[in-house]
């Protein structure tokens, strides 16, 4: 596709927000102005795309949103988009508004759709990782996640507080269904004494014993942080087995589910920079005639990745990096 063929770019946020998006959003929409295109917002990701719930983007419609968490154009999960013909009733939309090519900001449910959009109604289309989980494949660091990480942290260092004033043992679950970087790295800058993420096996007898030596160790407070996808079922799971074992009747335990408060917020400077790069790095890919790819950051450069491989793939976390709580708890 050449620059010409692109007349009306669409653009949409979809699945869990993540901080930055509207940072991204923005750099999209004026780039793509500043190419000679219209600019389309989809609301509500790929309920809006099905419902036709369009609206004319302008400069002035991103104005003073690169410091604000959320999304303008608000986000949804679209059960129909999964069927064929809701598909089809999102393409008659685009077409009907006149849109030939699309942004999709969002994770990996979003690029699975956008390649269908591709691939069965022929909609250009690149994707921005926008997801506070860094679970994607093809870029280093997802939109949102330097955000979610920082609020995790400072959490934990507030949790830490307390837990040290009464000498308690502190369960605090950190989001990440199916994947642990968040809480990796939020416990490790955190530092805490323990971190269980779904990537690795975690049993309930070795969480125990830590916590046991761990704690009558003379420690002033333990802090556990845990992926909410870990197989023993998040802080609650854990907290369960804990209250029913006689070993732990004279410890302390609070949980702490941090939960949403992770998806929100201001962006940090870091995501800002790198949503504003990745939304001007998918315009330009567009108009230089790339489609079905999503626009990552490797080693900071800009680099276009499949989207098939992006939806296809897990991207591993730094084993290296387990081995580090070992050593400094
Ligand atoms: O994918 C981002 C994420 O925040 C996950 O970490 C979490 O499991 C999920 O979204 C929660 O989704 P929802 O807000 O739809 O409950």
């Amino acid at each position: 596709m050449t620059m010409q063929e692109i007349d009306c770019l669409g653009v949409y946020t979809s699945g869990g927000d993540a901080p930055g998006m509207n940072a991204c959003l923005r750099a999209v929409v004026r780039t793509a102005l500043a190419n000679d295109l219209e600019v389309m917002g989809i609301r509500r990701g790929y309920e809006g795309m099905i419902e036709g719930d369009f609206v004319e983007m302008e400069r002035r419609s991103v104005s003073n949103i690169v410091q604000s968490g959320g999304t303008i154009l608000k986000s949804a999960r679209s059960e129909a988009f999964r069927t064929e013909e809701g598909r089809q009733q999102a393409a008659a939309h685009l077409r009907e508004n006149g849109i030939d090519a699309l942004v999709a900001i969002g994770g990996d449910g979003t690029f699975r759709g956008a390649s269908k959009l591709y691939d069965e109604h022929g909609f250009a289309v690149v994707g921005c990782p926008g997801t506070i989980d860094n679970d994607l494949y093809g870029t280093d660091q997802t939109i949102g996640y330097d955000t979610a990480l920082n609020t995790a942290i400072d959490n934990i260092d507030r949790i830490r507080d307390t837990a040290d004033a009464h000498n308690r043992l502190f369960l605090v679950e950190v989001m990440g269904r199916d994947a642990g970087f968040i809480a990796l790295n939020c416990g490790i800058g955190g530092g805490a004494e323990l971190i269980l993420i779904p990537e690795t096996i975690t049993e309930m007898g070795m969480v125990k014993e830590r916590i046991l030596s761990l704690m009558t160790a003379q420690r002033r407070s333990t802090i556990v942080v845990v992926a909410e996808g870990d197989e023993l079922g998040g802080a609650q799971g854990i907290e369960r087995a804990l209250r029913d074992d006689d070993a732990f009747s004279d410890i302390e335990l609070r949980s702490a589910i941090l939960g949403h408060t992770q998806r929100g917020g201001a962006p940090t400077a870091s995501d800002r920079v790198l949503a504003s790069r990745l939304g001007v790095g998918a315009v330009e890919s567009l108009l230089d005639g790339h489609a079905d790819v999503m626009v990552g950051l490797t080693n900071g450069e800009l680099k276009l990745t499949p989207l098939r491989n992006v939806y296809g793939r897990r991207k591993s976390i730094d084993y290296d990096l387990l081995k580090l709580t070992q050593i400094l708890s």
